[in-house]
């Protein structure tokens, strides 16, 4: 593969970045919503969606740096926003337990991502990507760490509510 067709599969994988961060947007801030009487879990969440619109647009800067036109990036967002969506993004749902066990999923596949662009970015001499997808990776760490932690409490919280 040429470094010309590398640089263009970097970029189709961070498109795909690009939509997953702007889904996960939209469903963070639903789940804003539907927490107000769980202030904890709330703050964390509200923490990671300003975390998550900084991840959008390191991804779009990324994509920009590799002179992909922004226009055309979100134009290309609806087909591949509801493709990640269909995938791994479906729409929160309306129980504790169900959402926290979505977000939990969707920060290791984030992981996955950033873990992938990174070797790939490295591999392709592209050092500044590899930095940026770096930084990005340690938010989605922290947070599959948070959601980890706050596993046991929503399950009690979960069971005790059916009781
Ligand atoms: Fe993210
Ligand atoms: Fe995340």
């Amino acid at each position: 593969m040429t470094q010309h067709d590398q640089t263009d599969l970097i970029a189709t994988w961070l498109k795909d970045a690009y939509a997953m961060e702007t889904t996960i947007i939209e469903v963070l801030e639903k789940q804003i919503a539907m927490t107000a009487d769980l202030p904890g879990i709330q703050a964390g969440i509200q923490t990671h969606l300003e975390d998550t619109r900084i991840h959008a647009e390191s991804v779009q800067r990324c994509l920009e740096a590799l002179g992909q036109d922004p226009s055309a990036i979100k134009a290309g967002m609806a087909k591949l926003g509801g493709k990640v969506q269909g995938l791994m993004m479906a729409i929160p749902e309306d129980s504790l337990i169900k959402n926290a066990l979505h977000d939990y999923a969707t920060e290791h596949m984030e992981i996955a991502s950033y873990k992938a662009l990174i070797i790939a970015a490295q591999e392709a001499n592209l050092p500044d990507i590899a930095d940026a997808c770096q930084i990005i990776l340690r938010d989605e760490e922290a947070m599959a760490v948070w959601l980890d932690q706050q596993l046991p409490t929503l399950v009690r919280l979960s069971l005790s509510k059916a009781s």
